[in-house]
């Protein structure tokens, strides 16, 4: 039995989807049994800041796919870090044999944001003498439809990438792999950066875009310290507004530009590109 984190979100929709239509067993966390029913698998309702809930939901699972929020705009240590933590730990009471956790793209000690949570969990895990994999993905295509891609209010990308090329992945990618590590006898103990097929600026992103749209969105790009000003006034805290604007200059400096065969190796088949991205989701990118 598999136990799915994560499972409303962007890379757990396609996982849900593809295990079921695989006919593998499965089991869903979800924190509202509304969206549990709406996902139309095995759920089960837990909250990783109710360790007791996870526990539950991990009874007679096997493998774990760990996976939750994004950094978010708080004080201190990210809330990511103790909840991950405790959910590793409670798999190891349970006697899971394998955790695929996603992490990010270039994790490190003291990373800003996500880079330094999730390295830390990594840590922590490897320690756990649990079976473990990582996934360590570019950027995600759907940001452009979440809004972590930074729409402005009137539809435009804000951004400080400059020039600088991202090999941004969909997440159904990110879930095939997953669902490859779930289900088979590959990949324990090794680390996959997975990228999508090709590195885009955001001005070819929004070239796309507009294509698709049939209006013209344009890439404006604001040096770092103007686009930390600007998320200070949309009331973000100065401490994570640096972090991003730091984040952002790594990737001007092309630290998310590589391309990797990684997707192709775990699921047989090359990465969707951008272009079968915006087409596979022209509704939800116009709403
Ligand atoms: N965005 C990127 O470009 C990018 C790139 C590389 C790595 N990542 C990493 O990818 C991961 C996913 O990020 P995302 O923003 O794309 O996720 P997402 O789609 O927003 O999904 C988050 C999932 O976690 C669940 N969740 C949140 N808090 C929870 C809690 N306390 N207990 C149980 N479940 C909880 C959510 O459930 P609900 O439906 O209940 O909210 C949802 O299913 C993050 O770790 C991020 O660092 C992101």
């Amino acid at each position: 039995m598999i136990l799915i984190t994560g499972a409303t979100g962007s890379i757990g929709r396609p996982l849900v989807r593809r295990l079921r239509a695989a006919g593998v067993p499965f089991r869903a966390l979800v924190r509202d049994a509304a969206k549990g029913r709406a996902l139309g698998c095995d759920f089960a309702v837990g909250d990783f800041d109710d360790p007791a809930s996870v526990e539950a939901a991990l009874e007679g699972v096997d493998r774990l796919f760990l996976n939750g929020a994004g950094a978010l705009p708080v004080p201190g240590e990210q809330p990511m870090v103790r909840q991950q933590k405790d959910a590793i730990d409670a798999a190891r009471r349970a006697g899971v044999q394998r955790v695929v956790k996603v992490s990010v793209w270039h994790a490190h000690q003291g990373g800003r944001l996500a880079e330094g949570a999730h390295w830390e969990i990594e840590q922590h895990l490897k320690a756990s003498g649990l079976g473990w994999s990582l996934l360590q993905p570019s950027g995600f295509m759907q940001n452009f439809v979440t809004g972590a891609g930074s729409f402005s209010a009137d539809g435009d990308l804000v951004g400080s990438y400059g020039d600088a090329r991202v090999s941004y992945i969909d997440c159904a990618d990110i879930a095939d792999c997953a669902a490859a590590l779930l289900t088979g006898p590959y990949g324990a103990g090794e680390t996959f950066v997975l990228t999508g097929p090709q590195a885009l600026t955001q001005a070819e992103i929004a070239g796309m875009l507009s294509a698709a749209l049939g209006r013209t969105v344009r890439y404006v790009d604001l040096p770092p310290d103007e686009l930390a000003a600007t998320l200070r006034s949309q009331g973000l805290p100065a401490r994570f507004a640096e972090d991003v604007a730091v984040l952002l200059k790594e990737v001007a400096a092309g630290s998310l530009a590589a391309t990797t065969t990684a997707v192709q190796d775990l699921t047989g088949r090359p990465p969707r590109t951008f272009a079968e991205f915006v087409s596979a989701n022209r509704e939800a990118l116009a709403a």
